[in-house]
């Protein structure tokens, strides 16, 4: 028996050692962490358990029968994150440059399959130069059977995709189709085609970083949710994320213990600028309803006029999507439209309670806007609200207007308790354009024409410019001073706690893509 332990002991260091000590050091130098080191910071100490690390390629094509490595590239398996069970996958570059051969792609199958049957969730740890180039199609096959799971574990358990190192071709398709990408600056890349292709091709100079950097992603594209300054940060921040979803779909939204104190915020009395067309930031006002430092912005540097993240309520987890008046006045577009569209969504998937700011002029005009969706764009907006059957709470701080009134989870489209401050607007559109369309012959005959349009203008600001036509209606079910908006928004989410809705019966909608 001692010597088949040996030969068991031998078998486990070679693994450990991946694709060897100097493809180790390589790594090193390129200031990235090796596929352990990243398990090890992950998960909490010595919780790992390993599945599959003996595992190695059946390719024979090019003598790869003579090249093979303990665990063909990938380190699969689950442990405990603060507690809580997750299954893991981490690319180990050091392998065949962290390629997905056939073999490799089973082993994140196996861990997917029981992510699932079990209801935790699983991370990837993505460092990989994609298909494996020797084996042809079984790696394109391989590749195919992760996403296939990646969708049918689309709203049932969490899935979520720390970018280590470049990820090119297929590679970044089933990051894509996970619910949260992480991206590590100046160390990983996401491209469908590499700079050699793209100058070959459309004939643009072009560096990997500029290309699909954690930069690009974070700012341009929006493929990445998070643009973290090194591997550690990533990885506290997909522990952070952790933290603000359940396990799976049944589970509801984690609650951390939450001593009850003075809910009055009286600097929410002060933070709209006495002039409706200034800007403020509508992070202050998270920040004074949600609790202390509970607010994790998600998708940050892109679409900056709206805000999404998640953030905590008397301990609740919840979804905050918010106008941002501090950028382009929190005017609805294209991309935010997209932004909060998506975050809604899996907020609705996981039972995160969603909680909405508004302050919106309404959707942007123009034809940068028009030929570039927004009407299919916003309408995601709108039907992923609609959908939602989780609680639903708005808060309209200052400007409600057009559309955009509609689209931010009014009460019309099954929002479940609607505030509004003193200070809303809501109305068909701001008053100096309603006064010139409506009243458009007596401006004209009048005598003095920009007179007779302020008064008018006034007139229609009495009128719409105030929270209490709504509220007369019903539309807005209380106005109130802001600084009672945390206590309010406390009672009002622990009484829908037990909210049911039943949809009819259907195979799926379809949402407009
Ligand atoms: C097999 C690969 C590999 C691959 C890298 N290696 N990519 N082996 N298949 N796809 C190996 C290299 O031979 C090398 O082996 C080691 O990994 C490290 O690679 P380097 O090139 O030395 O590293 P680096 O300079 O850091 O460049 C990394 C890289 C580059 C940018 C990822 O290797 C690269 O461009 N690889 C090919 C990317 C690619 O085109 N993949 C196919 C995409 S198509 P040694 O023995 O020297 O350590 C695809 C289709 C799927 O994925 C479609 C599904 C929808």
């Amino acid at each position: 028996m001692n010597n088949k332990i040996e030969i068991l002991k031998d078998k486990i260091q070679k693994a450990h050692l991946g694709g060897g000590q100097a493809r180790i050091d390589s790594q090193h130098q390129k200031g990235k962490l090796t596929a352990r080191e990243r398990i090890h910071f992950l998960l909490d100490e010595g919780s790992f358990e390993e599945i599959g690390m003996l595992v190695t390629h059946r390719s024979t094509d090019f003598g790869m029968e003579n090249e093979k490595y303990l665990g063909d590239g990938v380190i699969t398996g689950y442990g405990t994150v603060n507690g809580r069970l997750t299954y893991v996958f981490s690319q180990d570059f050091t392998v065949f440059g962290g390629s997905l051969s056939e073999t490799h792609a089973e082993k994140i199958c196996k861990i997917m399959d029981m992510a699932m049957k079990n209801g935790a969730p699983i991370i990837g740890l993505n460092d990989s130069g994609g298909a494996r180039i020797q084996e042809g199609v079984v790696s394109l096959g391989g590749y195919a059977d992760i996403f296939y799971r990646n969708v049918q574990a689309s709203g049932v358990i969490p899935q979520l995709s720390a970018i280590m190192g470049p990820c090119a071709g297929g590679a970044v398709y089933s990051p894509a189709i996970t619910d949260f990408i992480l991206m590590v600056e100046n160390t990983s890349y996401m491209f469908v085609t590499g700079p050699n292709v793209v100058k070959t091709v459309t004939h643009e100079e072009v560096s990997s970083e500029e290309l699909g950097g954690a930069s690009t992603h974070a700012t341009k594209s929006g493929v990445t949710h998070f643009a973290c300054a090194n591997e550690i940060e990533a990885i506290n921040h997909l522990k952070k994320i952790l933290s603000y979803v359940p396990q799976n779909c049944e589970d509801p939204a984690p609650f951390t213990p939450y001593e009850p104190s003075d809910e009055e915020r009286t600097a929410l009395n002060d933070i709209l600028p006495s002039n409706a067309n200034q800007p403020y930031d509508i992070r202050e006002v998270i920040a004074q309803v949600a609790d202390e430092e509970s607010f994790l912005e998600v998708h940050a540097a892109y679409a900056e006029n709206m805000v999404v993240g998640f953030a905590r309520l008397a301990g609740r987890s919840i979804g905050v999507v918010a106008n941002q008046p501090a950028y382009l006045a929190g005017v609805l577009d294209n991309n935010a439209s997209v932004k909060a569209a998506r975050f809604v969504r899996f907020c609705d998937c996981f039972n995160i309670p969603l909680l909405v700011f508004e302050d919106v002029p309404g959707f942007l005009p123009g034809t940068d806007q028009e030929w570039n969706g927004i009407i299919t764009n916003g309408a995601k907006l709108l039907y992923a609200f609609s959908e939602a059957t989780v609680p639903r709470i708005t808060v309209i701080t200052r400007k409600a207007y057009g559309g955009a009134y509609d689209v931010m989870n009014s009460k019309h489209i099954g929002a479940d308790m609607n505030y509004a401050w003193p200070s809303a607007e809501i109305a068909v559109m701001g008053a100096k354009g309603a006064a010139e369309i409506i009243f458009k012959k007596e401006i004209s005959a009048a005598e003095n024409p920009e007179e007779k349009w302020l008064e008018k203008e006034k007139l229609y600001s009495d009128i719409f410019a105030n929270p209490y036509r709504a509220a007369e209606r019903g539309f807005v079910d209380e106005v109130i001073e802001p600084s009672k908006t945390r206590e309010k928004l406390i009672k009002a989410f622990k009484m829908l706690e037990n909210k049911v809705v039943k949809m009819p019966r259907k195979k799926h909608g379809n949402i407009p893509l």
